[in-house]
Formats: C-alpha cells, structure tokens, sequence
C-alpha cells in the first residue's frame, strides 16, 4: 500500500543485499521509523517488543530471522538454536510456528553451505505469497462488501467495524481483515470503517487509522466499548476482523475484545466476518478456548499510555494507582458459531471443519 503517495511494503531486503528493513510499528503513528535487522536478535527482538506484529508479519519477520541466523552461522545447531529462539517470542500467532517449520524443514535439506542463500531466497518466496494470498482475500470479501451495498440506499457508505489492526501493517502488504476495505474502496464503492482503539496498546487508534488515512480510506475511531452502542443503532452494516489462530473447527483468536464484538454482533444481527490466510488456520487442534496459549504481556502496557504530547514529543504517562495489580490477557477466542463466514484466500467460507475442507481439501483428516 502507500505511504505518502509511495507504494511501501512492512519488511524488505535492505540495499546492501542481507539486513532486512522494517517499519518500526512502535514509533507509528507519529513518526515513520525504518529499522535494520541484522542478526537473529534484532529479528527476534523485533517480535518480541511488537517493532513488528500482526500474524502474517511475525511470520514472514520469522523467516527472514532465520536467513539471518544462516548468514551467520550455518551449522545444525545454529539452525535448531535459531529456530527455538524466534519460536520464543509470541505464542499465539501460528503463523510464527507455520513459518519456522517451513524454514527449518527445507533448511535441513540443504547442505550448510547453501543455508544462507536458500533460506533468504524462502524468506522473499514466503513474503511475495503473503501479499498474493492477502490481495486475494481482499478480492473474495470485497465481494461482500458489495452485498451489504446493494442493501443499502444508494451511494450511502457501508459502515465496517474492525478490531485492532489487521490491515497492510499486521502483513507484507494488503493487510487481511482490511485487505477487502481497500479492494472495495479502489473500485469506488462508498466504505467507512469504525476503528476499535484497541487497548491496551491502541492497535487500532494508532496503525489501522493511520494505514486508512494514508491510503485515503474514511474512517472514525472509538473507544473499545462502542461498537455494541452502534450495532443497537443499525450504524455497523458488518464487522470484519483478523485472526491470529483459527481451528481446524473454525474458532478464531484474536486481540483480546473480538469475542465482545461477536458477541455484540450475534445480538444485533449483524454479519461477523473473520479474514485469515491458510498459514493461519491450526489443523492440529479443534478447541480454541482449550487449546490456544493466550499470551500475556506486561503491565505496563494497561498501566501506561504513550502518545504526543504538547511540545509534539512522545511522552508516556501512568494512568492506574501505582499500587493497583494490573493483568495484560493480549488474545481471546471467539467460538466458531459466533462468526458468519472465514474469508481466505481461497473463498469464503463456514466456519466450521466442514468449511474449512471445502477450502483446504489437500489437509489429511488425521
Ligand atoms: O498483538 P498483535 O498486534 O500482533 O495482534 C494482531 C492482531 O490481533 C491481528 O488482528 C491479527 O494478527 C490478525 S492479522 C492480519
């Protein structure tokens, strides 16, 4: 997508052919910062302190950890030690795991020697895929963005809720649940998107806006606690999240608040729609609330806050007792029967095991 007027993407090969470039999501959206991976520790680092987040991303950042880990060092150990340090870093997005493994198994195949060149040429293949598979999911929801047009009186913009930020930013490029938003958008239909802020590291308020705005996307932030409020008011025609791990049943886990959404959505009658590519989906488990590690983060971020302040610096300041126990749950599932439809890059479809082999025939059933 664009950044002032300039097609960008969040991870690329640095001009002098190894380090790896990447938009350091933290200082966003205040200021555009570039960072250098050089080494597995600044990869790992990245992910670690959300320089670089979103499933897709930490995927692709993963693979690209890997080349450098190669570059360094090439033996089996390094390769094992490389793997199990980048797999450390977050436990709920699969595709980190997805993308370890995709690594680790055709390294392993290779003579050291090759390690570097072959895992730097996997890594650019597993970024170009994830903005194939992303614009394609963007074509197949666009495509029910459409629907809830023709619904409408015409010209009247489609009002999309989405939570926290799945956009171009959490991927290479297009994004997954704002992939459609754009795709629909471009062909000139009338979208306006409700942003969830997103706490406690304002996701929402801070990347998705920001993305919408640079690529000229109407949209309006609220507080987390809103979206419910519009649905009673008819203001939400649809709502279309990401995920961070979808069953092979169809629940889906995602930034803690989207099973509110759901919820919200279920009462009001109003579609919930989950984007995610196939790197995404975990066929090794059926039961989202048993089997998904929700990852817990520091305090700080629930006790903090960060933003501009006055003098245009970035200032952070404490906005609980400084005696008062704080908990940071980052994901939370939302059951499969909650959720209208799965948008892959295949189709949309049911979200439930049946839906998801209609999309995904070639996995074994065992
Ligand atoms: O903690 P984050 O910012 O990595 O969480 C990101 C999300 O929850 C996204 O919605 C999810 O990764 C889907 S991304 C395309």
């Amino acid at each position: 997508m664009k950044v002032d007027g300039k097609p960008m993407r969040t991870i690329w090969l640095a001009d002098d052919g190894w380090g790896v470039e990447i938009i350091d999501q933290t200082a966003l959206p205040h200021r555009l910062v570039l960072t250098r991976l050089v080494d597995l520790e600044s990869a790992a680092r990245a992910i670690r302190d959300m320089l670089v987040r979103g499933a897709p991303l930490i995927g692709a950042t993963a693979a690209y950890g890997m080349a450098l880990a190669m570059r360094q060092d090439s033996s089996d150990a390094a390769l094992a030690k490389a793997a199990e340090v980048l797999m450390a870093t977050r436990p709920t997005a699969v595709n980190l795991r997805w993308a370890i493994d995709d690594m680790r198994r055709r390294l392993t195949g290779t003579a050291p020697p090759q390690r570097a060149a072959a895992a730097y040429a996997r890594a650019a293949e597993i970024a170009d895929e994830d903005v194939a598979i992303c614009r394609r999911i963007g074509e197949h929801g666009a495509k029910l963005i459409e629907i809830a047009a023709d619904r409408k009186p015409k010209g009247e913009a489609v009002n999309i809720l989405t939570h926290c930020n799945a956009g171009w930013l959490a991927t290479v490029d297009w994004g997954t649940a704002l992939a459609p938003i754009y795709v629909a958008h471009d062909a000139g239909l009338a979208v306006h998107v409700w942003v969830d802020e997103t706490r406690p590291r304002n996701q929402g308020a801070g990347l998705t806006a920001w993305e919408l705005g640079q690529h000229g996307v109407p949209h309006t932030v609220i507080a987390d606690n809103v979206g419910g409020h519009l649905m009673q008011h008819g203001m939400v025609d649809l709502c279309i999240t990401g995920t961070d791990r979808t069953t092979a049943s169809g629940d889906v886990c995602n930034k803690i608040g989207t099973y509110l959404k759901a919820l919200a959505a279920r009462d009001n009658a109003v579609a919930f729609y989950v984007a995610l590519p196939g790197p995404t989906i975990d066929w090794t488990i059926e039961d989202g609330l048993r089997d998904i590690p929700i990852e817990q983060r520091g305090g700080e971020e629930v006790s903090l806050i960060t933003g501009l302040d006055a003098k245009g610096e970035i200032a952070t300041v404490r906005i609980t007792p400084e005696t008062s126990a704080v908990a940071n749950y980052a994901f939370d599932v939302t059951p499969a029967h909650l959720v209208s439809g799965l948008i892959t890059e295949r189709g949309v479809c049911q979200a439930s095991q049946t839906g998801l082999r209609s999309l995904y025939p070639e996995v074994s059933a065992d």
